[in-house]
């Protein structure tokens, strides 16, 4: 056996375990809690930071409107019925487009913010929604449950690569204590619903530079030194539902 046949299968494997992965993710990972999110929720408008696939925007099947935001876009099949694709960044989206007029007019029902795994970014996509946003919407962040240190770092170097988006649930607490964070412990880095927004509040916008220099360096230890505020908001899936 050559060396380049075991390069080769050793490939071949990790392809096969990544397959087999994103199938168990669709069933009982948080593809599964977001499909039971829409189920109670039925929005009739939905908005998505992070795309890829398609496959998180395909469980948005109530929605008149769904928007989908990705610089990088890979849509092989079909997705929701209603959505539209916007190929670039989030904060082009935001800086570019009129939220509103692409909502037709009507309020944003549930945002899901999935799009760079830093998390500056995931800070500005959510203060960005929550501009555009009303009390009653519900917005989820995801992974902010790290698994380990290498997946949760901010240079990527992992195929699961949740960087440190930990630190926007650190942040919003600490920044935004009249929020309401629910965790869900879904596999494989978890969700936060967020509720009770305020579209007036400019709070992380005003502090966008000191929580950058504050949070930035900060290592996994200070994940697992933390850790405590975040998992302390863990719920089971039916009582996050049953508080919508
Ligand atoms: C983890 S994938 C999204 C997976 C999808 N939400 C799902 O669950 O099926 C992250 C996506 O974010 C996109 N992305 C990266 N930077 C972005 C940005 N600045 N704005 C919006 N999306 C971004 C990537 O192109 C990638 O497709």
């Amino acid at each position: 056996m050559t060396d380049d046949t075991d390069a080769e299968r050793s490939r071949d494997s990790v392809k096969a375990r990544l397959i087999r992965f994103a199938a168990s993710l669709r069933s009982r990972g948080y593809y599964r809690t977001l499909r039971r999110l829409h189920a109670t929720l039925k929005p009739e408008t939905y908005l998505e930071i992070g795309i890829r696939k398609g496959d998180s925007l395909a469980l948005a099947t109530t929605a008149a409107v769904a928007i989908g935001i990705d610089p990088a876009p890979i849509l092989t099949r079909p997705t929701a019925p209603n959505a539209e694709v916007f190929a670039m960044t989030s904060d082009d989206f935001f800086a570019k487009c009129d939220v509103r007029e692409e909502l037709g007019g009507r309020d944003l029902d549930l945002a899901f913010i999935d799009g760079m795994h830093l998390f500056e970014y995931v800070i500005r996509d959510f203060a960005n929604v929550e501009r555009v946003s009303t009390p009653d919407t519900v917005v989820v962040l995801h992974d902010c449950l790290p698994i380990d240190a290498l997946s949760a770092a901010r240079d990527r170097t992992t195929a699961l690569w949740t960087g440190d988006v930990w630190k926007a649930a650190l942040v919003l607490r600490r920044y935004r204590p009249d929020l309401r964070l629910t965790v869900i412990d879904a596999p494989p880095s978890g969700l936060v619903i967020v509720q009770g927004l305020d579209p007036a509040s400019r709070v992380l916008d005003e502090n966008a530079e000191a929580i950058l220099g504050e949070y930035a360096a900060l290592g996994f230890d200070h994940w697992e030194q933390h850790r405590g505020e975040v998992l302390e908001l863990v719920a089971d899936l039916e009582t996050a539902l049953a508080g919508l």
